[in-house]
């Protein structure tokens, strides 16, 4: 068994470091300001627009971040109550995400950080989505290495987590992410986008063990969610074809039951993840750790396994500048990953 560290031991700094974190990988322009690990101001705009749509246009996503980004800026400056000379560097996320998004918030954070003669440091959105748990907000931070279930939007990963910059992948979606397979069942069933939390809302008074779905067989710790997502719209469409009101008859049993299935198939991995490695701290992060099903299952099976579990907060748990700013503030300690200006932003980035 590896030596346990605790963050704090990492964290031994006597200067006060101010940090503006900015966040615009996907559908939300958010702006954070942190003072070493504690979070003065972080504000997010999300996008209405798609809505309608039932899923993020990349287009609408980059036109909206354009319109929000300066207010958003400002108002976590003077939330924080900072003025922009404050600041010691700007963490802005480098990758991944949608490419025209990403370019909106990088432009204007090294735009902003050449202005002001900091540096600028890209960051990649995963590594932040698990650095989310050691922004000081009263709760335990895990002590390295633990497991970490990132789940999102657009990513589904085990991580060991060894220290701030070591990330090892131990097991990933091969297709779609959970966050996409809530997403998607939620669009079968005519609800808004992002369908996750509709799920999450109306499973609570659902039968979960109304219908049951066939979980495909995956090699090692990795996932796959295609095959549910069409085995769940071939149930609906069958049986909507026999009784049109189908969906809105069974409709908390529907969301309660795909809910189960995308939960049980995440825990179940996890599980294996800490057998393997013998690690019993536990952790999960991005958008898809809002759901209350699966923090309760986590909590659950920590009870079965003698697992300590992390959790963050909800607004540290879907895209925020706060995030971003946590992993801006290791990086600036660590001072070798500061990056030239030159840096640019990147769809896709390994851990
Ligand atoms: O991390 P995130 O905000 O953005 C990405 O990096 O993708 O994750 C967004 C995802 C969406 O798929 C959304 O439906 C899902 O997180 N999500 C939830 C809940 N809240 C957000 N899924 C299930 N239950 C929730 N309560
Ligand atoms: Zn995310």
């Amino acid at each position: 068994m590896s030596k346990i560290i605790q963050v704090n031991d990492l964290l031994k700094t006597k200067n006060d470091i101010l940090i503006l974190g900015i966040e615009s990988s996907c559908d939300d322009t958010s702006a954070a300001v942190i003072n070493n690990d504690n979070i003065l101001a972080n504000v997010t705009a999300g996008q209405e627009v798609h809505k309608i749509y039932g899923g993020v246009v990349p287009e609408l996503a980059s036109r909206a971040h354009q319109k929000h980004i300066v207010p958003v800026v400002s108002r976590a400056l003077a939330e924080a109550d900072i003025s922009a000379k404050d600041l010691d560097a700007i963490a802005y996320t480098k990758g991944p995400g949608l490419l025209g998004s990403l370019l909106v918030g990088s432009s204007f954070a090294k735009s902003m950080a050449q202005a002001l003669g900091i540096p600028a440091i890209p960051i990649h959105h995963m590594k932040a989505h698990v650095l989310a748990h050691f922004i000081n907000s009263g709760l335990p931070k895990p002590p390295f290495p633990f497991l970490n279930l990132t789940v999102s939007g657009g990513h589904t990963q085990i991580i060991k987590v060894n220290d701030p910059f070591t990330f090892e992948v131990l097991g990933q979606t091969l297709d779609d992410a959970a966050g996409e397979a809530f997403d998607k069942s939620a669009k079968v069933l005519g609800l808004p986008y992002p369908g996750g939390p509709e799920i999450d809302k109306l499973a609570k008074n659902g039968n979960h063990e109304r219908f049951t779905f066939t979980k495909p067989k995956v090699d090692g710790l990795n996932f796959s969610f295609s095959g549910l997502k069409t085995n769940f719209r071939n149930l609906v469409e069958r049986e909507s074809r026999r009784n049109p009101d189908f969906i809105k008859d069974n409709l908390q049993d529907l969301c309660a039951s795909i809910q189960h299935t995308i939960v049980e198939m995440l825990m179940e991995n996890l599980v294996k993840a800490a057998d393997l490695t013998g690690i019993k701290h536990v952790a999960i992060a991005g958008g898809v750790s809002a759901n209350s099903y699966l923090r309760n299952s986590l909590i659950e099976t920590a009870k079965t396994q003698a697992w300590q579990t992390y959790i963050p907060p909800f607004e540290y748990c879907t895209d925020n500048g706060a995030m971003i700013a946590i992993a801006g503030y290791f990086e600036f300690l660590k001072q070798s990953q500061l990056r030239p200006l030159s840096d640019s932003a990147t769809a896709r980035w390994e851990m």
